[in-house]
């Protein structure tokens, strides 16, 4: 199999895995389907950006998954119940103690997955639906506070709270009006006031509505988009007055977000990501939070084609963690392209590095090989 972009090329490909609907019950595509243009309509209609569809050149090859698919559908889950019911500003305590405690299941889930995994590398997909962004994002953004926080060696029980508080960070984004927060084009000023918002109301949401989530998991609603440096909102708070699961939480959100805008997009260069985190460390964002997520937070993910600094193109067949940009790669052809003997190469410890993550196989190589 291998991680594609979704465009008309995919069409009478086979799916490899199943992608699940937003909400509802039909999978949008299947394991084994035949992709159609509808489909294709269809997810992109979602904002479904990559699917895995079977690959003729590495046809036995399964990407792995760090986050097993049961846990991430499980918080998504929690986490979308959590919106809709704050949302419709009703619900008793009873709905909401039980809400908190599937709530509390994830999270220990989730921290017992990334700290089974010594060597863990958060090998996070970008396969997302856009009116399922924000679920999405929750579940990203916990899994890589988790990795950060695990590696700054905290307690599970401290993992737990950072975690809590990540998966519920964009909480009130239920306040924000549905026509801003999918607006496709630049926000207005005023717009992006609004949105401003969802941070303290947020966090009125968690505070007021959750008796059981901790203050130290509820402080990073408040604070997620406060920056070291003073620029950030809603209290402008500096340095050492943010809290640290905050902070962590901000490189997280931060790092989804940049990976989601250059993914398939722009100039796909993973380089590119590295080097907009590094621009903000230890100015906006915390350094040791930012210099660990890079370290264990992959930048390609297994089953991607890509081309080396070389030239040479070939597939993510495995990660390394602590080096972002220099994973396993099986390379099959040279840089004009032609077909070379299969090697799995170990980028790690070479001068060799990913230059671009390409949509598709180079025009007749796949045939060729
Ligand atoms: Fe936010």
């Amino acid at each position: 199999m291998r991680k594609a972009p979704v465009t008309p090329e995919i069409v009478g490909k086979t799916a490899a895995r199943t992608i699940l609907a937003a909400r509802g019950h039909n999978p949008l595509v299947r394991k084994g389907a035949t992709i159609s243009a509808p489909m294709v309509d269809a997810l992109l209609r979602r904002g479904i950006e990559a699917i895995w569809i079977a690959d003729d050149v590495f046809p036995e090859f399964e990407a792995r998954e760090v986050v097993r698919h049961e846990t991430r559908e499980l918080i998504r889950r929690s986490v979308q119940e959590i919106f809709r019911r704050v949302a419709s500003t009703k619900g008793h305590r009873q709905a909401k103690e039980s809400l908190e405690h599937r709530l509390a299941d994830a999270v220990r889930k989730l921290v017992e997955e990334v700290s089974s995994n010594e060597d863990v590398v958060a090998n996070i997909g970008r396969v997302r639906a856009w009116d399922n962004y924000t679920f999405e994002h929750s579940v990203q953004v916990a899994t890589m506070s988790v990795v950060i926080g695990k590696r700054m060696l905290m307690t599970e029980d401290q993992l737990v709270r950072l975690g809590t508080g990540a998966i519920l960070h964009d909480v009130g984004k239920v306040t924000v009006p549905q026509e801003i927060l999918q607006k496709p084009g630049p926000l207005t000023s005023e717009e992006f006031e609004v949105i401003k918002t969802h941070a303290r109301n947020g966090w009125d949401i968690v505070h007021q509505g959750f008796q059981n989530i901790m203050p130290t998991s509820s402080i990073v609603v408040l604070q997620h988009h406060e920056r070291l440096d003073g620029s950030g909102y809603p209290q402008g708070l500096k340095g050492d007055d943010i809290y640290l699961f905050s902070k962590i939480t901000a490189v997280a959100d931060v790092l989804d977000a940049v990976r989601a805008e250059r993914t398939y997009r722009a100039n796909h260069r993973p380089a590119d990501v590295l080097r907009i985190m590094l621009q903000d460390a230890g100015v906006k964002l915390d350094a040791s939070a930012v210099q660990i997520a890079l370290r264990h937070v992959a930048l390609v993910s297994e089953g991607e084609i890509v081309r080396l600094t070389n030239g040479q193109v070939g597939m993510v067949t495995g990660l390394n963690a602590g080096e972002p940009l220099q994973p396993l790669v099986t390379v099959v052809g040279d840089d004009l392209d032609m077909p070379v003997p299969r090697e799995e190469l170990d980028l790690r410890g070479t001068e060799l590095q990913i230059a671009d993550i390409l949509e598709n196989w180079p025009p007749g190589l796949a045939q060729r090989v």
